[in-house]
């Protein structure tokens, strides 16, 4: 099998997982985050570039939220499906992202020999912050019935509107990125966030 077939069966797989979660983690996430990956790495030449397209498609398949809690099951799928697709080679690497990318694991210090990890948290967080991730945050909460703001929201752990979980986590993206291209991309998407908020306030309080 060729690695074109690869990716395709790959990219059919997810497909297959992804279908019924949130609209947060659809397939045009793991488009764009595959996206961010390819061109982080091809700017830092981090991570062999196949390995790369292969872990940033499979990452969200076992995310614990939304693999009915039973990640273990989901690990030995993913698994299962690498090595009767041929890639073996790559399963254990392509498995450690996996179970690393996620924002509540893992910060830079934890993971300090793993390029390919590095990569791809990266490109998620990416994804999670700038003009995509406002979107993702309000279509998230909505998903929940989450209050889009609470008044006093402004700080970290505060609650569950959204405009809080830009103070819980979002804010915070950009001081955790791993690479110096995800980090320059991040200073961009974050002055996103910031103007936004900005913009949101002075139309929440307004005349007051
Ligand atoms: P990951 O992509 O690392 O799996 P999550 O599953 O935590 O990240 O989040 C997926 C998307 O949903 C992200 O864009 C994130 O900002 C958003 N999200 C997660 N939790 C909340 C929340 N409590 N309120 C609003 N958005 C959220
Ligand atoms: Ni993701």
């Amino acid at each position: 099998m060729n690695r074109d077939e690869q990716i395709s069966l790959t990219e059919e797989f997810v497909r297959q997982n992804l279908k019924g979660y949130d609209s947060g983690h659809d397939w045009w996430h793991i488009v764009r985050v595959r996206k961010l990956a390819s061109f982080i790495n091809d700017m830092e030449l981090l991570a062999d570039p196949f390995t790369v397209d292969i872990a940033a498609l499979l990452h969200d398949t076992a995310d614990s939220k939304f693999a009915d809690g039973d990640n273990e099951q989901s690990y030995l799928r993913i698994r299962d499906f690498l090595d009767s697709k041929g890639m073996s080679d790559i399963r254990d690497k392509v498995i450690h992202v996996i179970k690393n990318v996620s924002f509540s694991s893992k910060h830079k210090k934890d993971n300090p020999d793993d390029p390919l990890l590095w990569v791809v948290q990266d490109a998620d967080r990416l994804d999670a912050i700038g003009a995509i991730g406002v979107a993702r945050a309000f279509n998230y909460g909505g998903f929940r019935n989450n209050p889009i703001y609470f008044p006093g929201e402004e700080s970290e752990n505060t609650g569950i509107s959204t405009i809080g979980h830009f103070y819980d986590k979002l804010l915070k993206l950009k001081e955790m990125m791993n690479t110096t291209t995800g980090h320059k991309i991040a200073e961009e998407r974050h002055e996103i966030l910031e103007k936004f908020l900005e913009q949101f306030y002075g139309e929440w309080y307004f005349g007051s």
